[in-house]
């Protein structure tokens, strides 16, 4: 199975995951202080900047991208609980 290597920029932690895998998986997994609520695509609490690797990560879903444009996300910025990683080199400020 293809896997993904996300690195945690504040933490200074990199994992090896399996393609498919979402941020908020990796980010409970690594102990990152990602807050989160509905782990749905709903309320925008788990909103998380991608520091490289974005052209690695899953399209947006249209309610991923509904959320984030509600929250005056950037570019870089993805909801963890929908995000999934599918392989390659992937970095977040996290
Ligand atoms: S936890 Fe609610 S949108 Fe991700």
């Amino acid at each position: 199975m293809p896997k993904a290597n996300v690195t945690f920029e504040k933490l200074g932690i990199t994992i090896s995951v399996p393609a498919g895998t979402r941020l908020i998986e990796i980010s409970e997994k690594v102990g990152a202080s990602i807050t989160y609520g509905c782990r749905e695509g709903e309320c925008g609490s788990c909103i998380m900047k991608i520091s490289s690797g974005m052209e690695h990560m899953s399209e947006r879903s249209v309610l991923e991208d509904k959320v984030l444009q509600e929250n005056m996300a950037g570019r870089s910025d993805r909801l963890a609980c929908q995000a999934q990683v599918l392989g390659g080199d992937i970095t977040v400020k996290a």
